[in-house]
């Protein structure tokens, strides 16, 4: 399902403008990763997708609907939102109530919600904690339940926001693997991250935000090839980029399998 974003300003009630004219297309079945600096407006950006903000100007659409005219209870029927912080999101007893809890609210006949609960706890790895209290679990465990009862819900387009702040090694694969099987499934994914590796491995399309506004957007290696522009809010390219920069190797890397074949290609070269 398609994001269509014009215009789009937005102001705090504080005062503070936190987006300073957005104009987005994201296409059905995309995969876009959203970085830049702390402050940059990239959750004030995806708070308006769900309808949780509305545009002090300018205006989205979710697959034809204006997100001022729909409320967040109809909107949530399309877009999943997984908070940065799961706190803010869980409030349930226990695991499986809270992952049951988004399907049965979108009212989906009881077989239905019991095959998309049982799915979702499948995927993160969270079949054997069902009954446990989700505040009795580790964070890195109740980050997982807060994915788990949102991909629940089954909704065409998915939002992570910082998926992988603070989380250990296998709990980012574990994340990463929930992100590759919902791309199979031709879900359009959206996730704002700090980690640039996990970005570089897991998207085709990036878009690095500025004050409010959008700096680079485009395929992942374009994007993250140019260090001045990134510097500029405070995005590092990742370490093998760099690397492959020092090297001169000819194509901007950002996977392990371009270095490997770059690499090769210029040792043929030259020997
Ligand atoms: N609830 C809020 N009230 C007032 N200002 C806010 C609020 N949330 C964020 N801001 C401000 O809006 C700007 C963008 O913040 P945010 O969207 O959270 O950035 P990011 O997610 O890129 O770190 C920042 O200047 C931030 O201080
Ligand atoms: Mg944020």
């Amino acid at each position: 399902m398609k994001i269509e974003i014009r215009d789009l300003e937005f102001s705090y009630p504080a005062g503070i403008q936190a987006l300073r004219g957005i104009t987005l297309t994201i296409g059905s079945g995309e995969q876009v990763a959203i970085v830049g600096q702390n402050g940059a407006g990239k959750t004030t950006l995806v708070r308006h997708f769900n309808g949780l903000l509305q545009p002090t100007s300018g205006e989205i659409q979710i697959g034809g609907w204006d997100t001022r005219k729909y409320s967040v209870a109809k909107l949530a029927s399309r877009i999943g939102y997984v908070f940065q912080n799961p706190d803010e999101q869980l409030f349930s007893r226990d695991v499986k109530t809270e992952v049951a809890f988004g399907p049965k609210n979108l009212g989906y006949p009881n077989e239905q919600v019991e095959i998309l609960v049982h799915e979702a706890l499948e995927m993160t790895e969270l079949s054997d904690k069902t009954e446990m209290n989700p505040y009795d679990l580790s964070p890195t465990w109740r980050k997982m339940v807060a994915i788990a009862s949102i991909i629940s819900m089954d909704t065409p387009i998915v939002i992570f926001d910082e998926p992988t702040t603070g989380q250990d090694a296998a709990n980012i694969a574990r994340i990463a693997n929930v992100i590759k099987v919902l791309r199979e499934r031709g879900k359009t994914l959206i996730t704002i991250t700090h980690d640039i590796d996990f970005c570089a491995e897991n998207f085709e399309r990036v878009i690095a935000m500025s004050q409010g506004k959008i700096l680079l957007d485009g395929k992942a290696n374009e994007v993250l090839g140019q260090e001045d522009r990134l510097a500029t809010t405070y995005v590092d390219p990742p370490q093998l980029t760099r690397l492959a920069t020092r090297l001169e190797l000819n194509d901007t890397i950002i996977r392990e399998d371009m270095f490997l074949t770059e690499l090769h290609k210029k040792l043929t070269r030259t020997l």
